[in-house]
């Protein structure tokens, strides 16, 4: 298994398993079924909705004695209601107390976006906080105490922009370890890979198999499925694997991490075996003509009208 070392020496490992759309009931399997297989690294946020599901899996796989505590990665991440400072401990604690752990890995905030603390998807203008009401850098200043607290290991961001992230860079006292973005063939985010790289901060790509699972509101008519794409199930055939494996190998060779999600337990154990196929200079070249700047996940949905986010990507 291949780790990126964090600034912090943390030490992440590439490929975890992604929880976002795994359904209750299944969730709890799928984290047992990867823990078997070998996977150290799993994706949660409290907005899945399923993190008390995971934390019984996680219980169950410490005293089964699948694995120890500080051999496992778990991410979660601060939902958009509890920007405001007095919200982030009590969200972070929250997560904890559901997750059955003391401490996190690894915490994000999830969407440079806020909402009001009783609201769980706004919809309306009226129930977002606007940045200047929630500024990013008051919940960064949060996060950064829940990291001194030793709540949680390393703390980073999600769906931030160049922009977003440059201007955090100027105002943080600890600069986040992670961005997680959504990161495939269809959408590399060369310039925010290379600020990246060169400023210490490890992408972690979301949607690596654009997330065909998504609820039908949330998908446009004409998507692209990457998992058909011509070129990457030609790459495949060469390398007698599947397209799933391709995709996510893809990110290895480029430094980012990545967290393909299923609940099958053998797409589970296909998805991590994807560390064992190296794709060639040829197969990089092809897969750089793929690049559309395509999102799946366009984040629209929080472009209400007479609301105060627009262009959250600032593309
Ligand atoms: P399932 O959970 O039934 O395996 P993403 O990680 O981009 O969000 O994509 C998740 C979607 O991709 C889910 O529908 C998941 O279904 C499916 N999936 C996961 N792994 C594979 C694989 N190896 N081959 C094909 N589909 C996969």
């Amino acid at each position: 298994m291949k780790f990126y070392t964090l600034k912090n020496d943390q030490k992440l490992p590439a490929i975890g398993l992604g929880t976002w759309k795994s359904e209750p009931g299944k969730v709890g399997e799928a984290v047992i079924e990867a823990i078997k297989s070998g996977y150290r690294h799993i994706d949660c946020a409290a907005v899945y909705g399923n993190e008390a599901e995971v934390g019984e899996a996680l219980k169950t796989a410490f005293a089964q004695g699948l694995v120890a505590r500080e051999d496992l990665w778990i991410t979660s991440k601060l939902w958009n209601n509890a920007h405001e400072s007095d919200k982030v401990i009590p969200a972070l604690q929250k997560t904890l107390k559901d997750l059955q752990l003391d401490y996190l890995d690894l915490y994000l905030i999830h969407w440079p976006v806020a909402f009001k603390a009783d609201v769980g998807f706004a919809s309306k203008a009226d129930e977002f906080l606007t940045p200047e009401e929630a500024p990013i850098i008051e919940t960064w200043k949060k996060m950064e105490e829940a990291y001194n607290k030793g709540f949680v290991k390393s703390i980073g961001v999600s769906n931030f922009s160049l922009k977003k992230l440059k201007s955090l860079l100027v105002d943080a006292t600890l600069p986040p370890e992670v961005n997680q973005v959504e990161l495939h063939p269809l959408l590399h985010q060369e310039e925010l890979l290379e600020f990246c790289n060169n400023n210490s901060i490890i992408l972690t790509g979301y949607s690596p198999l654009g997330s065909g699972d998504r609820s039908q509101e949330m998908k446009k008519d004409d998507e692209p499925n990457l998992l058909e794409n011509e070129v990457i199930s030609k790459i495949a055939m060469a390398h007698d694997c599947s397209p799933a494996q391709v995709l996510i190998s893809w990110h290895l060779s480029r430094g980012t991490s990545v967290i393909p999600k299923s609940t099958n337990p053998k797409r589970i154990k296909e998805n991590l075996d994807s560390y064992k196929i190296e794709l060639t200079e040829k197969d990089l070249q092809q897969i750089k003509t793929l690049d559309k700047g395509y999102r799946y996940v366009d984040a629209t949905f929080f472009e209400v009208p007479g609301g105060p986010y627009k262009n959250i990507y600032d593309e």
